[in-house]
């Protein structure tokens, strides 16, 4: 197994960052406008991180590509971070909401599309009853609250290195085994350790004692991390999870954001999983913001038994533009025309291709690299075993490595997101983008042992 030179590493760094800022003048001129009105030049904070010295600016986006205002053409693995995982502005989506524009955007009233699109989300993932936010996050929120609510219970659980949005009990790690603020949480409003207990991905020992105290509302989880690399759960872990919450009385949150990945009905269909909550945002609405939260039959019975009406828009759940028309009519053609049990049956044997590659030209270079699939998503990380908790993935990260991964993948018009090494295969995803990559990822792993 080889090593990475350092110093090989810092320069080949210098000579892509020139490389891409050359090739990039019209980008770097937008880049300079828009340093006077937007904060850091960007116009939300995470675009910053992209591993050029801006971000291209982008002229068009179409199916699995795009194109910035230079010209030069991009194969797009990060597909808006899983946002645009049904390829970029989908023809069913986009006549649907062409149409819903001009009869109204948001009315507080509801439309036949949240009927549609709730049995669509029963169909799917078997839960009975479904409730819209406009982000993920928000779906999270809502269903912590509801669950705290639900069983009277101050604390949430989550695994270590987890993400679910911007959910304020989320941004907290262990560090030798107590919990403590993560690292970069910005003005927490109260110590997340006071809310939140965390424990390792695959231990259901360390689970069964976070739980016996049986103060805690809910474990919110996705049902394979996601987003530290994909860590995907050993055999038996849900079975326990499912078990343990049960005996305890915690209510448990499946949070499918990103493991829809694994098929039409996400992990849950796939895995017959059974969860209190479901919770699935991001490409629900083929871009368009929006989100769905969905109960069991006994959670819905709790919540409507303590529904207050008169204070019911002043509770902490729903928000103004929450299911509005707009969003409703993206879902619906969404779910019903883009991202079917079709487009998985395409998207997956992607994934798989892209994996194959990845690993080949890993296993050839004898790096001590690994990849690891989950549906129509795939991901490699610098360690040479695949990660068993979120600590091991965590511990594998190596932010240097990995910027020049990215910049030297987007010279050569591939993109992966900004924060770790993840691809995504959208319905439009072909043969031909996925050996691009692996021909990219293959110079660029080669350049590094030269
Ligand atoms: C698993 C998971 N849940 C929730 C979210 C939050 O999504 P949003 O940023 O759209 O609110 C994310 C975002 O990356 C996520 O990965």
């Amino acid at each position: 197994m080889r090593a990475i030179d350092r110093q090989r590493l810092k320069s080949l760094m210098e000579r892509e960052q020139q490389k891409f800022v050359a090739e990039r003048p019209k980008s770097a001129a937008l880049f300079e406008r828009a340093r006077k009105s937007l904060l850091g030049g960007v116009p939300m904070n995470w675009m910053a991180k992209w591993a050029g010295a801006f971000p291209p600016f982008v002229r068009e986006a179409r199916g699995s590509e795009f194109f910035d205002v230079d010209g030069h053409r991009y194969v797009d693995f990060c597909l808006g971070d899983t946002g645009a995982m049904t390829g970029h502005s989908p023809s069913a989506t986009v006549s649907a909401v062409e149409q819903q524009a001009r009869r109204g955007i948001t009315l507080m009233l509801p439309s036949e599309d949240a009927i549609v699109v709730g049995e669509e989300l029963q169909k799917r993932f078997g839960l009975p009853y479904w409730q819209f936010a406009l982000t993920a996050t928000d779906a999270n929120r809502f269903s912590i609250r509801l669950a705290r609510q639900i069983t009277g219970r101050p604390k949430i659980l989550v695994f270590n290195w987890c993400y679910h949005g911007t959910v304020d009990e989320t941004f907290v790690t262990l560090k030798d085994g107590a919990e403590q603020a993560r690292r970069g949480n910005i003005g927490p409003p109260v110590d997340p350790s006071v809310t939140t207990r965390v424990v390792e991905f695959n231990d259901p020992e360390a689970l069964e004692a976070a739980l016996a105290r049986e103060d805690v509302a809910c474990v919110l989880a996705e049902p394979a991390m996601t987003n530290v690399g994909i860590v995907l759960p050993e055999p038996g872990y849900h079975q326990a999870l499912r078990e343990v919450t049960r005996k305890h009385g915690t209510l448990l949150v499946i949070d499918e954001t990103h493991t829809i990945c694994a098929g039409a009905g996400g992990y849950t269909r796939a895995e017959n999983l059974e969860p209190d909550f479901l919770v699935f945002g991001k490409p629900i609405g083929g871009g368009v913001p929006g989100a769905a939260y969905g109960f069991s039959e006994e959670v819905a019975q709790c919540i409507i038994a303590q529904q207050n009406l008169e204070d019911c828009d002043t509770g902490g759940i729903g928000g103004t533009l929450a299911g509005n028309a707009l969003s409703l009519a993206a879902m619906r053609a969404t779910l019903q025309k883009v991202l079917t049990k079709e487009a998985f049956d395409r998207m997956i044997p992607m994934a798989e291709r892209w994996t194959e590659g990845v690993a080949r030209a890993i296993a050839e270079l004898e790096l001590p690299w690994n990849v690891t699939r989950l549906g129509c998503r795939a991901e490699y990380l610098f360690a040479s075993r695949t990660p068993k908790n979120g600590t091991e993935a965590h511990e594998s990260m190596d932010f240097e490595l990995e910027r020049f991964m990215h910049l030297f993948a987007m010279n050569r018009g591939i993109l992966l997101t900004p924060f770790h090494n993840m691809a995504l295969m959208s319905p439009m995803t072909s043969k031909e983008d996925i050996d691009q990559h692996t021909k990219v990822f293959r110079d660029a792993a080669k350049e590094l042992v030269a």
